[in-house]
């Protein structure tokens, strides 16, 4: 077997599918209010033909499955898409990244079908706020949706809380005192600039040394901690004696790319080697054809860029290659 190693040594295991640009909410760090202009329904790649792209996969060595969106649970018969990919050989781990609200009447036939975890987006603790930041939907959903899975079987559950300067900074402690109460794994994750204008950016962004501050502050003392589960960038902690964890990703602040194992499958058919700069390649082409399939792995194994410059857009300075103009709901996070 030929695996997926790019020009830097690194050898990639994990493909994040993202399967619909919709979405139920309009977090205001992610799309308008407004929303946007959606991929065309006949431009989305079928289940079947995702399958073809996730069969070359496997047999390229990726063993880690995520499925995205957008909302990925927006997009209907999911379970058939996590069943085929269930089936190929070598997967250890399919999972998914949703916002929770419609996951509690799907959680068990997920389960069902083969997802192994859910990773729910929960920014805050409080219903009003929920409405100022997804503006849609209501937070009790979301804890259902939660609930839900965890009866479901579909552990670790994962909660991921973008840090919003000015707007839930003040929730870190809240958040942080949830991770030692319930086996729930909190991840506070830092505002990316992915195809956003950059001043709106910029007043929001959140540095994630401000979590280890404010839990030196709260007088907890810190372990790390291995997991749980996946091989994404998180970088975990517990509070000692806690029930969960917390994880902090931080591409800005301290860039994690020296450790990048994935690559990404956009649901219009695009393999995007890195999340922050433009280049991508069409698989549609490749449909039908096994070989050209892994031949355009290969190729994304090519281009694959050392880094990303997020921290270098934040200090205003020279980008050294375009960033991609996809909004993080095209790509898929
Ligand atoms: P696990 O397998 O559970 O560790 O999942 P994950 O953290 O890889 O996936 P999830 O979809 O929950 O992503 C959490 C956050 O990490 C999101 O904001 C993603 O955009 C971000 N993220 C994931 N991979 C990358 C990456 O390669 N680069 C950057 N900059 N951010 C990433
Ligand atoms: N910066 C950081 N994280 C983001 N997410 C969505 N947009 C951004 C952004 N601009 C998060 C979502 C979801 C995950 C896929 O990415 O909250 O949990
Ligand atoms: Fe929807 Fe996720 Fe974007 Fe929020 S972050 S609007 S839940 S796609």
């Amino acid at each position: 077997m030929s695996r997926l190693f790019d020009c830097f040594g690194r050898e990639h295991t994990y493909l994040r599918i993202s399967v619909t640009d919709r979405c139920n909410l309009r977090c205001l760090y992610c799309m308008p209010e407004e929303g946007m202009t959606f991929m065309e329904q006949d431009k989305l790649l079928s289940y079947s033909h995702i399958l073809e792209v996730a069969s070359a996969a496997a047999k390229l060595g990726i063993r880690k499955f995520r499925i995205t969106g957008g909302e990925p649970l927006v997009r209907p018969g999911l379970n058939e898409l996590v069943a085929g990919i269930a089936e190929l050989p070598g997967v250890e781990d399919i999972s998914l990244t949703t916002n929770g609200l419609l996951l509690a009447p799907q959680a068990a036939g997920l389960k069902q079908a083969g997802l192994t975890r859910v990773n729910v987006s929960l920014d805050t603790m409080d219903g009003a706020r929920f409405k100022f930041i997804a503006r849609r939907g209501n937070l009790d959903k979301v804890w259902e949706g939660i609930e839900a899975a965890a009866e479901a079987g579909l552990n670790p559950i994962k909660l991921n809380c973008v840090l919003l300067k000015g707007v839930n900074e003040d929730e870190i402690g809240r958040f942080l005192k949830l991770s030692i109460e319930q086996p729930l794994h909190v991840r506070f994750i830092e505002y990316m600039p992915i195809g956003h204008d950059d001043a709106g950016w910029r007043g929001h962004y959140l540095p994630l040394t401000r979590v280890l501050e404010e839990a030196a502050r709260l007088g907890y003392e810190l372990e790390r901690a291995e997991g749980p589960g996946g091989s994404g960038p998180s970088e975990n902690w517990r509070i000692v004696g806690g029930a969960g964890t917390f994880g902090l990703i931080h591409p800005i602040s301290e860039h994690f790319c020296k450790n990048c194992n994935r690559l990404r499958l956009t649901a219009d058919g695009h393999l995007k080697p890195c999340l922050y700069w433009v280049d991508e390649l069409n698989v549609k082409p490749a449909i039908g054809s096994p070989d050209a399939m892994e031949e355009l792995f290969h190729r994304a194994m090519n281009i694959k860029p050392e880094n990303h410059e997020m921290a270098a857009l934040l200090a205003g300075e020279h980008q050294s290659h375009v960033p991609t103009e996809r909004r993080m709901s095209q790509i898929g996070g």
